[in-house]
């Protein structure tokens, strides 16, 4: 089993958003049973709640189905976890802050997959929904093609 958590700020946009496009993928591809997936906020701000509901909107419109509930990413977490997926140089700070600099071999910027790395906005500022919709899904396509090449999976 192969243990991916996807980590933003607030848990609320993007990194629940990739946990469910995540999710569709591997199932869809019929390997969901060789996955456990979550997500996680670096903040305890949004604690709590359920998924933004234009975040949810986007996710509906492209037949992405689920919900998630918000909870803080701890030490813990990301010592189980086998991948730790951010969506920014700001989450990629925090969780090294959060570790001590520790496990930075298991942490990658979801986009860093991709033929073209970058960060995924945050749409909570941007309010561009659909454009972390595309960004996260490739970087979701482009993790998966990785873990298939290198037969993770
Ligand atoms: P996310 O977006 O990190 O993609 O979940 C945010 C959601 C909430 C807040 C910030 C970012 N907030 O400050 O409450």
């Amino acid at each position: 089993m192969i243990n991916v958590i996807f980590v933003c700020l607030g848990n609320i946009c993007r990194s629940p958003m990739a946990e469910l496009i995540f999710k569709k993928t591997v199932e869809e591809r019929g390997i969901s049973g060789s996955f456990i997936i979550s997500s996680f906020g670096t903040s305890d701000c949004e604690e709590g709640n359920g998924v933004y509901p234009p975040a949810k909107r986007m996710l509906e419109s492209h037949n992405v189905k689920g919900g998630h509930v918000a909870k803080q990413l701890s030490l813990k977490d990301v010592i189980n976890a086998d991948y730790i997926l951010v969506m920014d140089s700001g989450n990629l700070f925090d969780v090294l802050r959060l570790t001590g600099g520790k496990f930075s071999e298991k942490i990658f910027k979801l986009c860093s997959f991709t033929s073209a790395p970058r960060d995924v906005a945050d749409p909570w500022y941007t309010r561009d929904f659909e454009r972390a919709y595309e960004d996260i899904s490739d970087g979701c396509n482009a993790f998966l093609n990785y873990l298939i090449e290198t037969r993770r999976v």
